[in-house]
């Protein structure tokens, strides 16, 4: 199975360019991965920025997606800012060139997240997608080791990842995340800056040995892609006596 990401620099406030820009770089995959808030942007300057750039579960994003997805032959997942009931969710999309598949709402905020987003209810979710099993977690996840553990649990295979990393740290951490869950990771950043925000590019995809198989550059729009073999991810043993699930003690996990 082929996959991929989408590196590059959205501009805040400018959701149609973001778009037709991810739409360029796509590369033909099976599955595709585009950063956190890929059209409207990260740092809002105010809640009424913010408001103005939410937009439906099928909205331009999704419309988006479905052009890469006719384009590349992909499923495509796209951070969005998604405009809910109640408020807005830091969201991903799951699409294909038919249409929506799924919506994951982050559930770790970051930082000025806060003033702008609710906390997302949905809970970490999987989908089956050219024959494996795909969960959702968004940027900010990545630091609450409960996130890829329970997508691993509930039997994804690959970790799509949209993200907007400002920390130093995900890059070298996402090898552990795959590793002790054995799972596939495709983590997506955006590169850039906005307003005095700097964003750290290294998107990448991990595998379950914990290899990184491939990163872009800090600073570029780059878009990769690279083979896997998702069945790799069915098998949870560490060694011989050992199983990364059977072997937890959840009776000892309780603050
Ligand atoms: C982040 O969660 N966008 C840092």
């Amino acid at each position: 199975m082929r996959v991929g990401f989408v590196q590059f620099a959205p501009v805040l406030g400018r959701p149609e360019r973001n778009l037709e820009r991810a739409e360029a770089l796509a590369p033909q995959a099976e599955l595709l991965v585009l950063p956190e808030l890929c059209a409207s942007g990260y740092n809002f300057e105010s809640k009424a920025q913010a408001d103005e750039l939410a937009e439906p579960a099928e909205g331009p994003t999704l419309e988006a997606a479905k052009r890469i997805a006719r384009k590349t032959g992909a499923a495509v997942v796209a951070g969005f800012s998604e405009k809910g009931l109640g408020g807005n969710y830091n969201s991903a999309l799951l699409a294909d060139s038919r249409g929506l598949l799924g919506v994951y709402r982050k559930t770790h905020l970051f930082e000025n997240e806060k003033d702008f987003f609710l906390p997302g209810d949905t809970g970490f979710k999987v989908w089956d997608v050219a024959g494996a099993k795909v969960g959702l977690m968004v940027c900010f996840d990545w630091f609450f080791p409960e996130a890829a553990r329970t997508l691993a649990m509930r039997g994804a295979e690959i970790i799509a990842h949209p993200s907007n990393l400002v920390l130093p740290w995900c890059p070298d951490s996402m090898p552990v995340r795959s590793l002790e869950n054995a799972v596939y990771a495709i983590t997506c950043n955006r590169h850039g800056e906005e307003r005095g925000l700097k964003f750290i590019g290294r998107s990448q995809v991990t595998a379950p040995d914990g290899k990184i198989l491939v990163r872009a550059a800090d600073a570029a729009d780059e878009a990769k892609t690279v083979d896997i073999d998702p069945a790799r991810a069915k098998k949870k043993t560490i060694a011989t006596r050992n199983d990364r699930f059977e072997d937890r003690r959840p009776e000892h996990y309780a603050r």
